[in-house]
């Protein structure tokens, strides 16, 4: 099949690039030159400063040229084109509501472009991104606007997990497609062959609207369930000092009826679609006249769940930010990747900065780049306190407490290197629970803060001497 794929970001390349392995012809388009060059190069560096994702650029360099092209001018290649893939970023507006200008500014250049097609037949223009309930058949109607022949629209959501984008790519849970005709219904499983009747994989058809809407459901129901964690389980652990959270996670999530998935307790979660899905959704529902209660908890539980530990620092452990040095390990929304966008390091950063912090020695394996893009001192004059370091052990170095916001495996059981590099009195501030044996380490001075426990104060007390 001849496929274009409109927006190459996270999605439109992992998609592209494994719709290429398939034997598909496509050509990736993209506005952005400059991303396009990168891609275009081949190099795996290169290519991860903008999409990072293990095993993407492995395929991008078979791929490329003989099945994949990347462009920025469809103009020459949408004879004989059988599909556009539009995956176009659909950010929140201030009001909660998806801001589609990026994706109505796409569609009516494609549109004019089919609108002059010599050849007649069938092209099916398809939704990857993350629209509202009702976006397909808007954009039935821009097509109907500019006369474009024989088309058809479908709804196909994307589920890629970050980090696990190729893995998921080639073996999805679920393949959904909405369409109207049965035509359409054709194409999207001519493009889908490998996936149609597979036994593991359900293949899911149904109307467009309703494809939109499973998207939404399935992202916000995710979030709740994260947010009763950290809503429930975290409160309960940091309420009662005996109730242990890994037993209690154990205990629960031993019912098969009850996923281990997100019932760690955390910092809140981050990345670019939760927290606007779930704003969408909010909003979709009530323009609707349907009451959107539950989820409004959920996105509230989970923005307080971001900056929280650094008031209960200031409650429980009476700690005073002003002048301090701060060690912040994790940048990125979650391990391996190096995505930032909505992630929980930059509201404690901006948290942080606000209580007087003297500086912020930063770490991330994969996020630094990101992270000096979003702390740009030229946008606030405050983040020329935030420096940046190459190991766990740098940042650490010189710092009078630690905060941990990303769940990277190499920050786990950290406290061999908290004590080598930061004698007490000092404190560590775990959003991910990452240190086990806490208790030890406040045998020895150290104070302890996390999502989930109660503050264990030092045994010695060497932290109280330090509440200036
Ligand atoms: N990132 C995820 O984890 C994820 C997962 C599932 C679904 N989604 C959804 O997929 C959509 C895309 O997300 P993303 O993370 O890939 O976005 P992204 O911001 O990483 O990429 C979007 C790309 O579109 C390009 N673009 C913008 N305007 C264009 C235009 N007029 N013509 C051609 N290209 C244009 C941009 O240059 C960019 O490369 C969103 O709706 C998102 O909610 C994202």
């Amino acid at each position: 099949m001849k496929i274009i794929v409109v927006g190459t970001g996270f999605v439109g390349l992992t998609h592209a690039a494994v719709c290429s392995e398939y034997g598909h012809e496509v050509y990736a388009y993209d506005i952005d030159e400059k991303r396009l060059a990168a891609y275009r190069s081949g190099d795996a560096e290169k290519i991860e400063h903008y999409v990072n994702e293990p095993g993407l650029a492995n395929i991008i360099e078979e791929t490329m040229d003989r099945y994949l092209f990347f462009t920025n001018d469809i103009t020459d290649v949408v004879e004989g084109v059988d599909a556009f893939f539009l995956c176009l970023p659909t950010p929140p507006k201030p009001n909660g509501s998806s801001d589609l200008s990026y994706y109505f500014d796409a569609l009516n250049h494609i549109a004019s472009l089919l609108a002059k097609r010599k050849d007649k037949k069938r092209v099916v223009l398809i939704n990857k991104s993350t629209v509202p309930v009702g976006t397909a058949r808007q954009l039935e109607n821009i097509l109907k606007e500019h006369n474009v022949p024989n088309f058809g629209i479908a709804s196909n959501p994307e589920f890629l997990p970050e980090g696990d984008a190729v893995e998921k790519s080639r073996r999805p849970d679920r393949v959904v497609v909405g369409a109207d005709s049965e035509e359409d219904l054709v194409i999207m499983r001519r493009i889908y062959s490998q996936f149609y009747n597979h036994v593991r994989i359900r293949y899911i058809e149904t109307t467009p609207e309703t494809a939109e809407a499973i998207k939404y459901v399935a992202n916000t129901l995710l979030l709740t369930y994260i947010s009763f964690w950290n809503g429930v389980g975290a409160r309960l652990g940091e309420a009662f000092p005996n109730v242990r959270m890994e037993d209690l996670k154990r205990g629960v999530t031993s019912d098969a009826r009850i996923s281990t998935w997100g019932s760690y307790v955390s910092n809140g979660a981050g990345g670019s679609c939760f927290g606007k899905d779930i704003q969408s959704l909010i909003y979709q529902m009530k323009t609707a006249g349907a009451d959107a209660n539950l989820l409004q908890s959920v996105y509230t539980i989970n923005e307080y769940q971001k900056t929280y530990l650094i008031d209960r620092a200031m409650r429980e452990a009476d700690v005073n930010f002003n002048h301090k040095s701060v060690a912040l390990l994790g940048l990125a929304f979650k391990q391996r990747t190096n995505d930032m966008r909505d992630a929980s390091s930059l509201q404690v950063a901006e948290g942080l900065l606000a209580r007087g912090v003297r500086e912020i020695r930063a770490y991330d394996p994969l996020a630094i780049h990101e992270a000096k893009r979003f702390f740009n001192p030229e946008k606030n004059h405050l983040y020329e306190k935030i420096s940046y370091h190459d190991s766990v052990k740098d940042a650490l170095n010189g710092s009078d407490m630690l905060f941990i916001s990303t769940d990277w495996e190499e920050f786990r059981g950290l406290s061999g290197t908290i004590e080598q590099t930061c004698k007490p009195p000092y404190l560590i501030i775990d959003g991910r629970r990452m240190i086990p044996d806490y208790e030890e380490l406040a045998k020895r001075g150290y104070g302890y803060i996390a999502v989930g426990s109660p503050y264990i104060a030092p045994s010695d007390q060497l932290v109280s001497q330090d509440k200036s």
